[in-house]
């Protein structure tokens, strides 16, 4: 039987992972580790909190005695780690808080399993998740390739690239079984109002301006997250140990292409005039060190275990909005309380 621990699963794409893995696989145990941050929701869980395979604890990745505690008495076979500080403005704010998280969080994690695991690798994986901002930032053509050089600019990044190097050099130096993959952005249901997508949502719905940093030109390569938990969970099953595979959308949208289609789509849905959401949009100062293009080839994910993306994004963005409007009650709980102080910090100072 599979003992899986997910980190961060109360997170936006760790609630879809972790959805996925305890409704696919009843034979399965499921223990999702979270700290619970702003980011972290039970309420994005709501419909597996019962599940006879699921087990919540609330708890910080770098708490080596919590994680001990944890292996001795779930003697996990694999570890799916999406816990992070993920959004890159705070990383701007506060770099520190993404050093503990991101690289102590994974350092401690690795160094408990291979404790743990005691050079027993046998069908045992530690699967982590990381981003193509490890890559650092494209021009106006190129892809990202497994191969593609480091280059993180940002905090974040250089948290996530430190640790994906931690996570390599377990695996060279005590064949620890990991598995790394890098995603492109994700949007969907859950998705924390802080990042690009719902928080334009949010901000239609209550008539604010729309913050497009810069000119609008940056360009991301967007991805459904359930797509991005159905790759996870072809990488964790039957991708190579030892191996990294980019995931992606072949979906690149510049900002305000993307927040202008976003508009067209919420005036239908909300029965507003043509035109109306988009005079909201209201350029402000860039990002600090705004990476102008990612962009994913995502090929050898394609060729080895058959991954493709499922839905076109301007379905996959409806569908996105229609969550957004059926479950209000969810975003107006994510944004009271610390979200406000965030807010105008972030935009109205
Ligand atoms: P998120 O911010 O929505 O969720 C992160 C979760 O981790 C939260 O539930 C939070 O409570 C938890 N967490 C944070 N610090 C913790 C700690 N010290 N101990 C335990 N739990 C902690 O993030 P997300 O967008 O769902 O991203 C998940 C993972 O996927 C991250 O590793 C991120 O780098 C990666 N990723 C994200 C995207 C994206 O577009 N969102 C794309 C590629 C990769
Ligand atoms: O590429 C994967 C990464 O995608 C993940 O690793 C990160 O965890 C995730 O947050 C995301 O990072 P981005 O910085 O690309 O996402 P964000 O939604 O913050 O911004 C998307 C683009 O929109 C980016 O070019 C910045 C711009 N932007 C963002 C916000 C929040 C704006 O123009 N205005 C905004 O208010």
């Amino acid at each position: 039987m599979q003992r899986i621990l997910i980190t961060g699963g109360a997170g936006f794409i760790g609630s879809h992972l972790t959805r996925l893995f305890v409704n696919k696989y009843p034979g399965y145990k499921i223990v999702n580790l979270d700290a619970l941050t702003y980011a972290g929701n039970l309420n994005n869980l709501q419909d597996i909190k019962d599940a006879a395979n699921y087990t919540f604890v609330k708890g910080d990745i770098t708490d080596m005695a919590l994680l001990q505690q944890l292996f001795e008495q779930h003697q996990f076979t694999g570890v799916l780690h999406c816990a992070a500080e993920s959004h890159v403005d705070r990383s701007i704010t506060d770099p520190l808080a993404f050093v503990r998280t991101n690289v102590l969080g994974t350092a401690t994690l690795l160094q408990v399993a291979k404790e743990s695991w005691k050079g027993d690798y046998s069908n045992k994986v530690f699967y982590h998740i990381s981003t193509d901002e490890v890559y650092g930032s494209l021009g106006e053509t190129g892809f990202f390739y497994e191969n593609t050089a480091y280059d993180p600019r940002s905090p974040y990044s250089a948290s996530k690239a430190s640790s994906d190097h931690f996570v390599r050099a377990f695996y060279h130096t005590y064949h620890l079984p990991v598995k790394i993959s890098n995603c492109s952005n994700n949007y969907g249901p859950f998705h924390f109002p802080e990042k690009l997508i719902p928080l334009s949502i949010n901000n239609i719905i209550n008539n604010k301006p729309l913050p497009i940093y810069g000119k609008g030109e940056n360009v991301r390569d967007w991805l459904f997250v359930e797509d991005h938990a159905r790759a996870i969970d072809l990488i964790y099953h039957k991708g190579r140990i030892g191996e990294t595979y980019n995931i992606g959308g072949h979906n690149e949208w510049t900002n305000i292409d993307l927040i202008r289609e976003l508009c067209r789509q919420m005036d239908i849905k909300l029965g507003k005039p043509e035109g109306t959401s988009e005079q909201l949009i209201t350029y402000v100062k860039d990002r600090a060190g705004h990476d102008l293009r990612y962009a994913i080839d995502a090929t050898k994910l394609k060729d080895e275990l058959g991954w493709l993306p499922s839905l076109q994004f301007e379905e996959g963005l409806g569908k996105t909005i229609d969550w957004y409007l059926d479950n209000r009650g969810w975003l107006e709980d994510v944004v009271n309380g610390h979200y406000k102080e965030y807010y105008a910090e972030q935009y109205e100072k």
